[in-house]
């Protein structure tokens, strides 16, 4: 019956989102309004970030060119925002780099865990244009670009009542993971049980004890409440995976070089506005989890986990699938 109320919760806005415009093109498909959909809360500061790059948008091209946003995941999870921008049903969707993996398998590379040592390695890569000129544009013959990505913070390990010290105490424990076929394995060689499930339902699974474990960066604390029922939270520092902006091919492809220019533009200016405001919701959140939340907050031996992983790497680098990654972006890292 959820399932059923869930389909038509998806449906109504997609049958919305179909609506003619008045030269009878799909709005969404022809004019020059278009919708984006992401799975976070008004007040995360992705949306803040997407408001700006909607605004932005507007105000550089004097008002011709619009953005909608649909959030918390109105249309749907990671997976099925991913497929309507793939069919131009939305133009615009912001999802985690996890979840496109299933899409294209260089995007693996985030979830390679400790593939970066650090944020500035990441920030590296990031600004190496051989790097984001092969993810941005590999896609295109799938249906979609990325525009740009977001800073998504370091994801730790949070359960609801088992503190872990080191890759040891990960032993039986059952962790939620994004769906993607590299945090399976991350999990796996960690010891622990893995279970991959869409965001949307993470925070029931936790209460009800189907998971005894996620992990994510902090504002899943606070902004999606997880912290009401997860009690620890453990530095592991494994992955560093970015919220990436994607964009209906053809619909980019239509717009004028000018057009493409601003919209380009307003998302590179939205991703650098982006930066303060994470680090500054990451401060606020963790303060509010301590405080409020009563979530503990520790520190593990870090080195425990990088070396139940270093199969991975080698996997990772040898693999004709997912070698040339690898070494590009751990060549533009250090
Ligand atoms: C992060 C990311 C989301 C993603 C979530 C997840 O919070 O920003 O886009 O859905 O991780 O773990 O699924």
């Amino acid at each position: 019956m959820r399932k059923f109320i869930g389909g038509i919760a998806v449906l109504i806005p997609i049958l919305l989102l179909a609506a003619c415009g008045p030269d009878g093109s799909i709005l969404g498909q022809g004019g020059k309004e278009l919708k984006l959909a992401h799975n976070q809360s008004l007040d995360h500061p992705v949306h803040k970030s997407l408001a700006e790059f909607a605004r932005l948008v507007e105000d550089k091209s004097e008002g011709e060119i619009s953005v909608e946003i649909f959030a918390n995941g109105q249309l749907g999870s990671e997976r099925e925002a991913i497929e309507l921008t793939q069919t131009g049903a939305v133009d615009l969707s912001k999802v985690s780099a996890s979840a496109l993996e299933s899409f294209e398998s260089d995007y693996s590379i985030f979830s390679v865990p400790y593939v970066f040592e650090d944020y500035q390695q990441f920030e590296k890569a990031m600004n190496n244009k051989e790097v984001t000129d092969r993810l941005y544009l590999q896609t295109e013959d799938i249906g979609f670009r990325a525009l740009t990505y977001y800073n998504a913070g370091e994801r730790n390990l949070y359960t609801k009542n088992r503190e872990v010290k080191d890759v040891s105490g990960m032993e039986g424990l059952k962790v939620r993971v994004q769906p993607s076929q590299t945090s399976v394995g991350m999990i796996e060689s960690f010891g622990a049980v893995p279970t991959s499930m869409a965001y949307g339902e993470v925070y029931t699974a936790l209460q009800a004890g189907v998971i005894d474990a996620a992990e994510n960066n902090e504002t899943a604390l606070v902004n999606n409440n997880h912290g009401e029922v997860a009690k620890y939270y453990m530095y592991t520092e494994h992955q560093i995976v970015p919220d990436m902006l994607i964009m209906n091919s053809a619909r980019f492809d239509r717009f004028s070089e000018e057009e493409q220019q601003v919209i380009l533009e307003a998302a590179e200016e939205s991703t650098i506005y982006h930066e303060d405001v994470w680090k500054e919701t990451i401060k606020e959140n963790t303060e509010i989890a301590k405080n409020e939340m009563n979530v503990k907050f520790v520190e593990v031996d870090k080195q425990s986990f990088i070396d139940s992983v270093q199969a991975m790497h080698e996997d990772f680098a040898q693999s004709e699938k997912t070698g040339e990654i690898y070494k590009l972006v751990k060549g533009a890292a250090e």
